[in-house]
């Protein structure tokens, strides 16, 4: 829960955050009105503490804006002693609630945590969970369709590839979400993002006291998928050696808890997902042949976004609605020249992209309509090349300071780099080199 706090008495800001936290509350603050209008644009609160008298505009022209801006975010007006008719007044006009100062901030968070309550009542999930929806009209997209559903009806082994960004993950929830064992879970797992001497727990689980640090028992991710599906994501990040035991399991259908005397049945249907040349990492022995045709059973393609041009404004649509809701905002429209812009546009990081596109023209655009120039496509795309530059710099300095034990002074010299640099890199990628990073 994340509250936006907007008044211009610091004490009574501190002190609310403060309390707030105490509470597990996240909180934001804003001095003025103006600031709050800028944090509300940017960011979904769940809710609002609008203080009444504010130093450039009243609570009540805040509230006002919120609502031609769309922003639902039910608010708490905040009234000293004299003001108490303005609350009232605020409260026909949308306000949920009210508190007069001084107040106990323990009402507050009574206050809160009900009308979070309410808001819950109102917007009941929908039946699918919040899931996604899987959007595509083309030929192309209208064939994977029947794909999924002809593979969901069976508990046959899939592996989905695809460029980055075209929506590997949405089709393995899809051919979950349409099994029959779509009640039982989806446990995901990215491979890539595990530290390689803990995939092996991760996966399998371990028994108490297995290894140092193994204090209690833990059941490891095909066990926590029970009788739903298993999603292996960037399978071709796996080191060659637990790819010996990953195949194991496949064939067996069994796994073994590390440290454990007993094997237990693996009732989950494995999708494993890429965006490697799998093919190509098998001819150069990065990847186990015999685990490729297993993970392989059925091959689910994902084209990238630019091979479905047609697909892009319905895509943009839907991506528009979802991003405007998570905002707490309604979804403006797109202007003819937007339209025509975002269709021309190549996609590199496909669908991924698109949607980071609208993202950050929802957020310059004026509320109500995304205008050509509210899309910026390379700003974007320099940033990504920043971004990657970074993670190879990352992992170039992790791999360095895992070599040497950790120690920083032959880490740097071996990368050529000063001790005070590498210090200061560590310090900025959040390396530890005593935990194992
Ligand atoms: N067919 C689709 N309909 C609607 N939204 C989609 C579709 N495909 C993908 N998306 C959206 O695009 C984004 C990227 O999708 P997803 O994470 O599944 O891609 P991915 O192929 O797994 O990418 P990566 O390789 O980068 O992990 C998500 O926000 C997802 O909701
Ligand atoms: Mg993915």
């Amino acid at each position: 829960m994340a509250v936006l706090i907007v008044d211009d008495e610091q004490n009574i800001r501190r002190a609310l955050k403060k309390y707030l936290a105490l509470e597990g509350i996240d909180s934001a603050c804003a001095e003025t009105g103006a600031e709050a209008q800028e944090r509300l644009k940017k960011e979904r609160f769940d809710a609002v503490l609008l203080d009444l008298k504010l130093p450039d505009m009243s609570g009540q022209e805040v509230l006002a804006w919120m609502g031609r801006q769309g922003i639902a975010s039910p608010v708490v007006m905040i009234s000293a002693h004299g003001q108490i008719a303005d609350a009232v007044s605020a409260l026909k006009s949308g306000a949920k609630d009210y508190l007069v100062k001084p107040f106990d901030p323990s009402d507050l968070v009574l206050k809160l945590r009900s009308l979070l309550e309410a808001e819950k009542a109102a917007h009941p999930p929908s039946e699918k969970g919040g899931q996604e929806e899987f959007i595509g009209g083309t030929p192309l997209m209208r064939r994977l369709f029947q794909q999924i559903d002809k593979v969901a009806s069976t508990d046959v082994t899939v592996l989905i590839t695809g460029e980055s960004g075209t929506g590997k993950e949405v089709a393995a929830r899809e051919i979950h979400g349409r099994s029959r064992n779509r009640q039982e879970p989806f446990v995901a797992v990215n491979i890539g993002g595990i530290h390689e001497g803990l995939m092996e727990s991760e996966l399998f689980g371990h028994e108490k006291g297995a290894f140092t640090g193994a204090v209690n028992r833990k059941a490891g991710l095909f066990e926590l998928a029970g009788q739903g599906c298993l999603f292996l994501d960037e399978i071709g990040e796996m080191p060659l050696p637990l790819q010996v035991k990953l195949l194991r399991v496949l064939q067996e259908r069994k796994i073994r808890r590390l440290g454990g005397m007993s094997d237990l049945p693996v009732g989950a249907r494995i999708v494993s997902a890429t965006n490697r040349d799998l093919e190509a990492m098998v001819r150069e022995g990065r990847f186990r042949e015999d685990l490729y045709y297993r993970i392989n059973v059925f091959r689910i393609n994902l084209p990238p976004l630019r091979e479905r041009q047609e697909d892009i404004p319905v895509l943009g649509d839907y991506l528009l609605r979802k991003l405007a809701l998570r905002m707490g905002r309604s979804a403006p429209a797109l202007a003819p020249e937007a339209a025509e812009k975002l269709r021309s546009y190549s996609y590199p990081g496909n669908i991924r992209e698109l949607e980071n596109i609208l993202e950050r023209a929802l957020i310059y655009s004026d509320g109500r309509s995304i205008a050509a120039e509210d899309l910026d496509f390379h700003r974007l795309r320099d940033a990504a090349a920043a971004n990657s530059l970074e993670s190879v710099e990352r992992e170039a300095i992790r791999s360095a300071l895992i070599r040497y034990q950790g120690n920083r002074t032959k880490a740097a010299e071996e990368l050529g780099i000063s001790r005070k640099t590498i210090q200061n890199k560590i310090k900025q990628y959040g390396l530890d080199p005593l935990r194992g990073f």
